[in-house]
This record gives structure tokens, sequence and C-alpha cells, in this order.
């Protein structure tokens, strides 16, 4: 690992060959609230788009995440609606979140870092960072996210609250992809961010994406409730779901919280694997590896053969689901001392903000071999490694440890 304050020193002094920040200090907060008569006028005329695909996985065909909000391991595991899950999955004991609070959490799992975020503000992560989605662009697997009551396909405010209450529904910062300009600069990705109307006719026009981030309102996901009413909503979600074989066949779903609730804690978060890609011999199993939340890009990439953002994905662990069928190796991780509790310092972050966009790594070994995504290598090749060297460990932990 790199000896942060040293470089932190240099950039001071000026002599690091550093990719400087636009911003000299934080980024400006903004928080683009919309009018609702602004909102009724874009959701007039907003599109939205279903492309279809089937490119074959080592795995599964179709990868699909659901992230609910803020419980300890402990809480969730003691859940009886829980239990009655993890009978048809697999239970992962050892995955962790990579930081507090939501936000750093969401972006770290689309663009495989959270730049030092420490913070749920309106941030834009600039368009010469790529994410999971430009990966799965190599192959043209079809993607989707299904944010739960955003009001149109690729809206960007701050929130969209109940028109009737103000209470909370949806809100940007559980948005993975809405928080990258290479996303929202592309109008075609815009159409893909759909809400759950746009998730059932999906369904029911069988034009369901290869790969779709759900989130579930504030309500369902249990921020604003607690994990009983998270929990519950998940099952009612997924069993008609698992028992529909349109949905379900070859379809890995991960189940997870974006955190854990006790920040002095290990950041570790209940995680279920479930759907028919979950071999019968596996269901009501566990497994004890160390993942993070990076490890679903690394294992995206590992079953379609996709490269590497060259960020924390690059040594992630990927699912043993998945390396059982391609023989990547899983890396043995004493975590002991690991907390991941809070964030480094980076350029996203309002606590300890430093100028600098951390460099990709470009090494050959990401992603199994795979190497780097090529846009990647030409945007950011050949500049040394700021910050931390993202090809030396699979966690990202620089001061997520205690201390
Ligand atoms: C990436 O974008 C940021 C923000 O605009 C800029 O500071 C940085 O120099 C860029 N880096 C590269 C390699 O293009
Ligand atoms: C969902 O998005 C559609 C547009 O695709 C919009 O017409 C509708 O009002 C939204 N519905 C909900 C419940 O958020
Ligand atoms: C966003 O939240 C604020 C504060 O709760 C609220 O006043 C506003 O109406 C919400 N915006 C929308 C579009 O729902
Ligand atoms: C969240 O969605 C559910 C339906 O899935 C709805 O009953 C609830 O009112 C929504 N929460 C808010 C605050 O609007
Ligand atoms: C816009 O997004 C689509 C879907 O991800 C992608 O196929 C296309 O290449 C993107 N266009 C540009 C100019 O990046
Ligand atoms: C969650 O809240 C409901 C009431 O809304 C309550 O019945 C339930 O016991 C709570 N669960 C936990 C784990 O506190
Ligand atoms: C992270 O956990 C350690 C060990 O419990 C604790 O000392 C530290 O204060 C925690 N950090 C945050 C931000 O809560
Ligand atoms: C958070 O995860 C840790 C590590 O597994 C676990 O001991 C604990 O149950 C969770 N936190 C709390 C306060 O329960």
């Amino acid at each position: 690992m790199l000896p942060f304050i040293a470089l932190l020193a240099a950039v001071k002094t000026g002599s690091a060959a550093a990719a400087l920040s636009s911003y000299m200090s934080p980024p400006p907060v903004s928080t683009i609230e919309p009018s609702l008569t602004q909102i009724e006028k874009a959701a007039a005329t907003a599109l939205s788009l279903s492309p279809v695909s089937n490119v074959k996985g080592a795995a599964f065909d179709r990868f699909y995440q659901i992230w609910l909000e803020n419980t300890d391991y402990s809480s969730a595991a003691s859940d009886l609606n829980v239990k009655k899950l993890s009978a048809q999955g697999i239970t992962l004991t050892n995955y962790w979140a990579v930081t507090h609070p939501s936000e750093p959490n969401y972006c770290a799992v689309a663009g495989g870092d959270y730049f030092g975020m420490d913070n749920d503000n309106f941030n834009r992560i600039p368009a010469n960072v790529s994410t999971v989605v430009d990966l799965l662009d190599v192959k043209g697997i079809s993607w989707a996210e299904y944010q739960e009551h955003e009001p149109y396909p690729g809206f960007q405010g701050f929130n969209y609250s109940n028109q009737a209450t103000y209470t909370n529904d949806y809100v940007r910062k559980h948005n993975p992809l809405i928080l990258y300009d290479s996303v929202i600069q592309n109008q075609t990705r815009l159409e893909l961010i759909k809400n759950f109307t746009g998730f059932n006719n999906d369904l029911k026009n069988q034009r369901l994406p290869q790969w779709a981030f759900f989130t579930p309102n504030m309500t369902n996901d249990g921020h604003d409730t607690n994990v009983t009413v998270a929990v519950q909503w998940s099952y009612d979600f997924l069993i008609p779901l698992l028992n529909n074989d349109y949905f379900s066949k070859d379809t890995l779903i991960i189940l997870t919280f974006d955190e854990n609730e006790s920040y002095a804690q290990h950041n570790k978060v209940f995680t279920l694997l479930l759907g028919g890609a979950v071999p019968e011999h596996l269901r009501g199993t566990t497994d004890d590896t160390f993942y993070t939340h990076y490890s679903n890009i690394a294992s995206v990439s590992q079953n379609w053969a996709l490269p590497s953002l060259g960020r924390w994905d690059c040594h992630a662990n990927v699912f043993q689901l998945v390396t059982d069928m391609t023989g990547y190796k899983t890396q043995q991780f004493d975590t002991k001392n690991l907390y991941l509790n809070q964030s480094y310092p980076g350029p996203m972050s309002a606590k300890e903000y430093v100028p600098i966009w951390p460099v990709p790594t470009t090494d050959k070994t990401c992603a199994n071999g795979m190497g780097v995504l090529s846009s990647v290598a030409k945007t950011w090749g050949g500049m040394k490694p700021t910050l931390y060297d993202y090809s030396q460990d699979c966690v990202g932990n620089l001061g997520g440890s205690a201390g």
C-alpha cells in the first residue's frame, strides 16, 4: 500500500504528478430541487428504453442487486423472513460494506471506489470515471436500474417525496449510477434508469435486462422504518419472482444492506444470494469467504469475461459460485482489525478533502488477467498512482480500519 501521508505532503508542495481536481476546495454542494411543475413537465416527455440481450455467463445470465438500508448483521440474521429466504439461497457470512454513510457505498458498487466520499450530499463524479455499465457495454450486456418512485426515467433531482405527506420516498443518494457524469451525460443511459412501474412492464413484456440494480423507497428499504419492514417487503417482492420461470432462470440475485447501523462496529452486512442460478445443492448453505461491495463488480467481470475498472474491483474476491466455474483464486483476508467504517480522504470528501482524483491501475492481472477497460487505460494510462495503488490489495481499507 502507498504511504498516503507522504503522498499528501508531496501534493502540498506541488511535486506529485497528480490528476488535480478542478476543485481546489470541497466540491460545491447543490441540491437541484426541481418544482413539482417542472417534474411533471419533464415526466410528460421522458422516454424509457428496455433493450434485451442474451450473453451467456459462466455462472449466471442475469445479475440483480437489491439493496436495503442500515442494518446490523445480527438484526438481519434473526429476522423470521430472512430465515425463510436463507433456506432458498446462500448466506454470505463475511460480506462487508465499504464505509459510512449510505451514498459512498452506492457510489462504490458502481465505480469501484467512493473517492473519499464521507457524506450524502449532491455529489457528482466526473465524466472521466468509468462504471460497471461501461464494462457491460463491452459485450452489449443489457442493463437497467429500477428505483422505486423515481418520478420519470433519468430524473436527476435530489429527492422526490411522497406528494401527499412530503415524507421521504425516492432519494438520489440511493441511486448508484445517477451519481456519475459518465452516465447522466448520455441520454440512452438516462432512459435505462427507471422506476418499479418500469420493472413491472419489463417483467410483463419479457424485456428484462441482464444486469439491474433495485432500490426500494425509503419506507420499504428500512431507512425510515426498520429491518422487519425491509425484509417483509423483500419477501413479498421476491417470492413471486423466484417462482416465475422467466424471471428466475439462470438469474443471480444479491440481497444486501448498504451499511451496518452501528458505526463503531465492523461494517459487515447480512447478505443472501438467491435465484435460479444458485445450484440446488448450495441452497440453505453459507459461504464464509471475505467479500465487499466491490465483489459485485469483480463477479460480473469474471462471469462474463469482462475487464476491470482498475479500481478496488481489480483484485476483489469473486463469489464462490462463479469461481467454482472459472477457477479464479480467492484471497484470504484477516478481518480481525478491519472496520471499513470510515472514509479515507479524497476528492469527494467533505471532512478530509484532497484535490486529487485517484488514478486507476492498468495492471494486466486485474480481473483474473482480463486487465483493465481500454477506455480507462486510454484516459488514465501512464499516470503515476495517486492516493493509493489499486493493484495492491483487495480491500481498499486505507483509513477504513480503526484510526
Ligand atoms: C478527470 O476529471 C477531473 C475532474 O474534471 C480532472 O480534475 C482530472 O484531471 C481528469 N483526469 C484525467 C486523467 O482526465
Ligand atoms: C414511473 O415512471 C413512469 C414513466 O416511466 C411515470 O409515468 C410514473 O408516474 C412513475 N411512477 C411511479 C409510481 O413512480
Ligand atoms: C424534496 O425534499 C424536500 C425536503 O423534505 C421537500 O420540501 C421537497 O418537496 C422534496 N422535493 C420533491 C420534488 O419531492
Ligand atoms: C413506498 O412504497 C410503498 C409501496 O411499495 C408505499 O406504500 C409507501 O407509501 C411508499 N412510501 C412513501 C413514503 O411514499
Ligand atoms: C451511451 O450509452 C450507451 C448505453 O450504455 C452506450 O452503448 C453508448 O456507447 C454510449 N454513448 C457514448 C457516446 O458514450
Ligand atoms: C419494526 O417496527 C414495527 C412497527 O412498525 C414493529 O412491529 C417491529 O417489531 C419493529 N422491528 C424491530 C426489529 O424493531
Ligand atoms: C470505527 O470503529 C472504530 C473501532 O470501533 C472506532 O474507534 C471508530 O470511531 C469508528 N469510526 C467511526 C467513524 O465511527
Ligand atoms: C456489524 O457487523 C459486525 C461484524 O460481523 C457484527 O459483529 C455486528 O453484528 C454488526 N454490528 C452490530 C452492532 O451488531
